[in-house]
């Protein structure tokens, strides 16, 4: 009995042992070659500590469009508004049924839209979560330089 344990035990550790070495060959490559990219400088092999919550702005009227066709901001905030399988609550107010009652903009006729340009009857699901395409606003330096221009029909 004890000589299969043995016997178990140094296959087992012979098992054990390529994958080690693949594990700290891994390890070995990681490195950002000094590299800062939007996280700092922190090795990929390290989490860093997350930044502190950027504060979003009060509610208020909507936010000008730069650009026809722009997803627009969002002017409000949306803290446990849920969006999941069992409740959307930017429709309880944005859905064609509920915007008037409750004085929000109606969601577009793209919104119904199938990828092929069929009008459905519901919301499409490709349109389904909203803060995919839909931001709110912080008043928060940017994190990369940006020259964007409003293009000049919308100035
Ligand atoms: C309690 C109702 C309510 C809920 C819930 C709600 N909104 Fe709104 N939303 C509004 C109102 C009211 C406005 C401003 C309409 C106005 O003043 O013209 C607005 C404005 C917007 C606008 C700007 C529209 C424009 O034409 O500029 C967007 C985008 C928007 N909401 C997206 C969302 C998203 C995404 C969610 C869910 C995460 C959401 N809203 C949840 C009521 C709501
Ligand atoms: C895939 C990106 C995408 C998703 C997802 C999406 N939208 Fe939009 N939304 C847009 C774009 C682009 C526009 C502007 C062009 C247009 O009207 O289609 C827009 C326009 C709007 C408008 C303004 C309509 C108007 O007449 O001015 C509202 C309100 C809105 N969306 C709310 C929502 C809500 C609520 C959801 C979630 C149920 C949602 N959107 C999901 C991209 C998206």
């Amino acid at each position: 009995m004890k000589q299969v344990l043995i016997a178990l035990l140094v296959t087992g550790a012979l098992y054990s042992l390529p994958v080690q070495s693949t594990e700290v060959a891994n390890i070995e490559n990681v490195n950002n070659g000094g590299v800062a990219s939007l996280r700092g400088i922190t090795e990929l092999d390290t989490t860093r500590k997350a930044d502190p919550m950027k504060r979003v702005e009060k509610d208020r009227s909507p936010i000008d469009r730069d650009y026809v066709y722009q997803p627009p901001l969002i002017p409000h905030q949306t803290r446990h508004y849920e969006v999941s399988l069992n409740a959307n609550k930017c429709l309880s107010c944005h859905s064609w049924k509920y915007a008037g009652e409750m004085g929000a903009t109606k969601i577009s006729v793209t919104h119904y839209q199938s990828r092929e340009g069929q009008v459905l009857s519901d919301v499409s699901p490709r349109r389904y979560f909203c803060l995919q395409c839909h931001v709110t606003q912080a008043d928060a330096a940017p994190l990369v330089e940006n020259e964007f221009k409003r293009v000049d029909s919308l100035r």
